[in-house]
């Protein structure tokens, strides 16, 4: 069984002048259990759309968004419960501790409250911030706050994980930090993941497939296969290649299509 079907998607939003803006036209792909896929982009296109519609956030206008059995719908509470969502800014609550910020989750999932410290510490620990479980969000760097955030995402054990440019804000040494601490949970955790990214390196560094994606109103433009053993080297010449070949076809093809 797939655990995310995408089967046609089409969205438009209503403008201002009661005109509409259509944003996706006919989105079909499949995640398979465990696998790593990214979505790759130009800015606009419409791949926040795409995951609000996955976490029941949005409704589309047509299609199917399907989580294992579950066909999501936006507005009820049949969302699954252990679908894990990493927005672009960590959107931490800064009035609580690092380990108060996750209690919440962990509540909110139903994880038993005996297990909540191990769980932290365990998490906490994978990304090197053990010692700043006490700490509160705003005494630590950027880069530190968004591993905290996958943490959150990540202590609730999802078997679904959506993460929205999670490492856009951050400077390049951090962010290929991260990077590294996002694979080593990744890898524990057997999450199905659905990452949006506009960075190719990025998509091509940490992904099983990376989905390529039409300018507005999107729709999938190539399926990348990423057959790469890990752990993988962001100067490895295989990677630098596929990231070329993927960076060259996009402006062929995609920007092309869009100026046209
Ligand atoms: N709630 C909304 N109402 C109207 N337009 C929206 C709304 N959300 C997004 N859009 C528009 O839909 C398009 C796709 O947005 P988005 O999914 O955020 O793109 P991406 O994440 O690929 O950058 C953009 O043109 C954006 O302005
Ligand atoms: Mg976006």
């Amino acid at each position: 069984m797939h655990p995310i079907r995408v089967e046609g998607l089409s969205l438009s939003f209503p403008g201002r002048d009661g005109s509409s803006l259509p944003v996706l036209d006919n989105v079909s792909f499949d995640v398979g259990p465990g696998e790593f896929v990214s979505l790759l982009g130009p800015s606009g296109c419409g791949k926040s759309t795409l995951l609000n519609i996955a976490a029941g956030l949005l409704a589309p206008d047509a299609g199917v968004m399907r989580i294992g059995d579950l066909v999501i719908r936006a507005g009820t509470s049949e969302v699954p419960p252990r679908v894990g969502y990493v927005f672009q800014s960590p959107r931490l609550l800064n009035w609580l501790t690092v380990a108060e910020n996750i209690n919440l989750v962990l509540d909110a999932a139903g994880t038993p409250r005996e297990r909540w410290d191990a769980v932290i510490d365990h998490y906490l620990g994978m990304v090197g911030l053990a010692d700043f479980r006490n700490k509160y969000p705003l005494e630590l760097s950027g880069g530190m706050q968004h591993r905290v955030a996958l943490v959150r995402a990540l202590a609730i054990e999802p078997q679904i994980l959506l993460m929205d440019e999670p490492l856009g804000a951050l400077d390049a040494i951090t962010a290929h930090r991260v990077r590294q601490d996002l694979v080593r949970l990744w890898q524990a955790s057997k999450a199905t993941v659905l990452f949006v990214t506009h960075n190719i390196a990025e998509a091509v560094q940490l992904s099983d497939r990376v989905m390529l994606f039409y300018d507005r109103p999107t729709s999938v433009y190539r399926d990348v296969p990423v057959p790469f053993e890990r752990p993988r080297k962001t100067t490895d010449p295989k990677l630098l290649e596929l990231e070329a070949a993927i960076t060259e076809d996009f402006f062929a093809n995609i920007i092309r299509a869009t100026a046209a």
